[in-house]
């Protein structure tokens, strides 16, 4: 009997199996549209057997973007061109989820297949960005790393405003899952990390206040998300750096995030300052055992990430209790067959895990 294919629920939305697809940006995008390539890109994964297929991190806001080719949703425009993608992921049985972001300091980007560089707010492709300070990401580094205006108390409560109204337009495209970012150095994450916030103000200078600008946007959030349908977010639970975010701190943070209306936690790590590893960086495999940790000290799921390749590795970290779902990236991409694959592994029934379009032939 294989826990990884054992079923699983949050509220009213039931997992199929603890296979999920980690967000990842595709940068095919047009003015935050989704397009052809993501119908592809996460409907092949649910024709692949997965559970729990994530959409790239989607900006709340045309400034919320990494770069011009990021997604977005702060307009119907973009809802609309969503919902054919999650219609088709309920098709093949995959619960559809997606996780809603601000870039803050770190937009204004080349796309990553373009260099991925910082872009000046004069280049028809940048804009102005915004921090918790002003402080630059990266000030002395070779790559250009403009310096972010500092929000305003106003403005940060108009940017939790973007966040509400991206639930909404979630909720109206049928998505099962939202999950809001606080990771990676983003803008949330930005706030939540002493490593860059340095404000002294009601959302800076202690834990709790820089946790403020997060708690507060996920509970206006859940005011609007469905009571039924399930809330995640993706925390770094480690900065990876000595003065940042340890394992301590993102105990307190899930246990305020479980008071908040929680579901589940996504355990990612780094991002937040240079010498912080970033999502794909060298300690990416020390997230698991992480969000092993981080489930057992909150009481609430996880889903762990990083570096998860083997089928009997995430079978473990499901059946050890470290995770209650997988979240695999760059493996996935690799093999949008990775579960069905995983299953003859494991010795597991194949029968069901492709779509029947294959499975009655190869199954
Ligand atoms: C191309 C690419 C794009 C990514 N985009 C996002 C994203 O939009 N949101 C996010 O939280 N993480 C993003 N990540 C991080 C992945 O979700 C995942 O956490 C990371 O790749 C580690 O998992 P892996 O070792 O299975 O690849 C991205 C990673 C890659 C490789």
């Amino acid at each position: 009997m294989s826990e990884l294919f054992s079923p699983f629920k949050i509220k009213d939305i039931v997992f199929k199996n603890r296979i999920g697809m980690s967000p990842m940006c595709q940068y095919s995008s047009v003015d935050g549209v989704a397009t052809d390539w993501h119908m592809v890109h996460l409907g092949s994964r649910a024709v692949g057997g997965v559970g729990l297929i994530m959409a790239e991190c989607t900006a709340v806001s045309r400034e919320g973007r990494i770069s011009q080719g990021c997604a977005g949703l702060w307009d119907q425009k973009h809802a609309a061109g969503l919902k054919p993608i999650v219609d088709f992921l309920h098709k093949y049985d995959a619960v559809a989820g997606i996780q809603i972001s601000h870039s803050g300091r770190k937009g204004s980007a080349a796309t990553a297949l373009n260099g991925g560089n910082h872009l000046n707010a004069d280049d028809p492709d940048g804009w102005g960005t915004v921090g918790p300070t002003s402080d630059a990401f990266d000030p002395d580094g070779t790559r250009l790393w403009k310096a972010p205006r500092a929000l305003s108390i106003q403005e940060i409560q108009e940017i939790q405003q973007q966040f509400v109204n991206s639930a909404k337009l979630a909720c109206d495209a049928g998505y099962d899952l939202l999950e809001v970012h606080c990771a990676h150095g983003y803008l949330l994450h930005s706030f939540l990390t002493p490593l860059v916030n340095k404000r002294n103000d009601a959302y800076g200078g202690d834990l709790a206040n820089q946790a403020r600008f997060l708690l507060e946007t996920v509970e206006k959030v859940r005011e609007v998300w469905p009571e039924n349908r399930a809330l995640s977010v993706r925390l770094s639970v480690h900065d990876f750096v000595e003065e940042g975010l340890n394992l301590e701190d993102s105990t307190q943070i899930g246990l305020w995030l479980k008071d908040s209306g929680v579901d589940i936690l996504d355990c990612s790590g780094g991002g937040a300052v240079p010498a912080a590893r970033g999502a794909i960086g060298n300690r990416t495999a020390e997230q698991p055992d992480m969000a092993g940790e981080l489930r057992s000290s909150t009481g609430l799921p996880v889903m762990a990430v990083g570096a998860i390749t083997d089928p009997q590795q995430a079978e473990d970290l499901v059946a050890a209790s470290k995770a209650d779902i997988v979240l695999l990236g760059r493996e996935m991409m690799r093999d949008p067959h990775w579960a069905h694959n995983a299953a003859k592994t494991l010795g597991v029934d194949t029968r069901h895990i492709l779509a029947e379009q294959y499975g009655f032939f190869v199954g």
